[in-house]
């Protein structure tokens, strides 16, 4: 398990306060906007432009969360008649330009500098003396403010019994779709084996982010619950379901919302749409007919964010006649996506036929809609029961994009003797 790398400021502590002054007031400091450290992370992370107030030299001390509670824990165990206060934090400095510098680094540099007038408050300089604790308690700082940068898992803390913050870890540990699910309690939630353990793979590179997710039929609403759980950095899940029984389910996680009605009728579109008009992820687990599949897929998708993913769950359906497919049915909802694959390559084929034309089974020559005409369409996955198409980041049919042949000894595929691209 990795300790989690976290840096706050320097506290002061009598042994008496050490719960009031010290630790709830750490964890009132680590709200993102309170704090040097915080904000420009939350900045870099959402690659927006990272303040730097006057020519960011003010230097800044930083102590490491492990060191703080070794501290912490060691005043506790001290002699009764050390009174303090006892300075505990770390006095070595890093300035606020470098600070920033670290975070754009860090953040692959998507993030510019601003540079901001002083403000008026702001201390030229917070470097602890920690003579005290050094001398009276023995617990000089183990983490240097370079050493946590560059390596995120340091070594356990000195004492062996669990601290509070060893049990937040380990409460903490994240768990895969797949276990939430089968360990789930309360509301139930109904999903295959192989699309729990596919998610655990599709998602993961969404688990941290502030993603909003839409799901279209919720039933008993355990789902929800699930991807609350699973998401814990998300700001909204909405669930439609057409049955007014969901009328009722209630939740804790104010992040969730019902809307009670069709998916794909004005009423319920324009719920959804005011509690968002984008997300990240939707998934169609609805009546899994031909007929609604289409539809929702062509309402939902343009609510898509550029590089979301849309799922359609239970896609086994559209080989039976009563869901409105069948396995030779080119008016099923499965044949319009496995025609979908032609358009994602349409550039090999664009001078041949139009697209409207290609699709003219499911639309009429007007109708086909806009983002597909305009390359929105990034790629189809087709498994055993779920599709899932991805919106492409910026539309476009030229998908391939261009040739990239590298190096120079060409001894098989000689191309005349003149390499691809290589320059006259
Ligand atoms: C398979 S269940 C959903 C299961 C749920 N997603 C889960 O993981 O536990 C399908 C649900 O879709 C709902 N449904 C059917 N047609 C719908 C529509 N047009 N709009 C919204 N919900 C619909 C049904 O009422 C039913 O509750």
């Amino acid at each position: 398990m990795s300790t989690v790398a976290v840096v706050v400021p320097i506290y002061q502590a009598r042994p008496s306060e050490i719960e009031q002054f010290s630790l709830r007031h750490s964890l009132a400091q680590l709200k993102p906007g309170r704090t040097v450290l915080f904000k420009p992370i939350v900045q870099a992370l959402q690659a927006e432009p990272i303040n730097v107030y006057g020519d960011g030299t003010q230097p800044r001390s930083f102590c490491y969360a492990d060191d703080l509670i070794d501290g912490v824990m060691s005043l506790m165990d001290s002699d009764k008649d050390l009174t303090g206060p006892i300075n505990i934090g770390n006095p070595g400095e890093v300035t606020m330009v470098e600070l920033a510098e670290k975070k754009l680094r860090m953040t692959q540099f998507k993030s510019k500098l601003v540079f901001m007038p002083l403000l008026q408050d702001d201390p030229r300089s917070r470097q602890p003396d920690i003579a005290e604790a050094q001398s009276k308690l023995g617990c000089p700082p183990r983490y240097r403010w370079k050493t946590v940068c560059a390596k995120p898992s340091p070594t356990p803390a000195k004492h062996s019994i669990p601290t509070e913050a060893h049990h937040r870890n380990h409460t903490m540990e994240l768990k895969s779709i797949d276990t939430l699910h089968r360990t789930k309690t309360g509301k139930t939630s109904d999903k295959w084996a192989s699309y729990l353990t596919y998610y655990d793979e599709l998602f993961a590179p969404l688990r941290h982010k502030p993603i909003s997710l839409l799901e279209i039929g919720v039933q008993n609403g355990g789902s929800q619950e699930t991807w609350a759980e699973y998401f814990k950095e998300a700001q909204l899940f909405v669930g439609c379901d057409i049955d007014p029984k969901c009328e009722a389910l209630r939740y804790n996680d104010p992040r969730i919302k019902i809307i009670v009605g069709d998916a794909n009728a004005a009423p319920a579109f324009q719920k959804i749409t005011a509690l968002s008009t984008s997300f990240d992820i939707v998934i169609d687990d609805g009546s899994h007919t031909s007929h609604d599949i289409l539809r929702s897929f062509i309402n939902y998708f343009p609510l898509l964010k550029p590089g979301g993913t849309f799922v359609i769950e239970d896609s086994c359906c559209l080989y039976m006649d009563g869901y409105g497919g069948g396995l030779l049915n080119e008016q099923s909802a499965y044949a319009f996506f496995k025609r979908l694959i032609d358009v994602v390559n349409f550039q090999f084929w664009r001078n041949d036929i139009s697209i409207n034309n290609y699709l003219r089974t499911y639309f009429d020559l007007r109708s086909t809609p806009q983002f597909i005409l305009d390359g929105w369409i990034d790629s189809i996955e087709f498994r055993n029961s779920i599709i899932t198409i991805k919106k492409a980041v910026t539309p476009t049919h030229d998908k391939l994009g261009e040739r990239i042949i590298v190096g120079t000894d060409a001894q098989v595929q000689t191309w005349g003797g003149k390499l691809p691209g290589a320059v006259a």
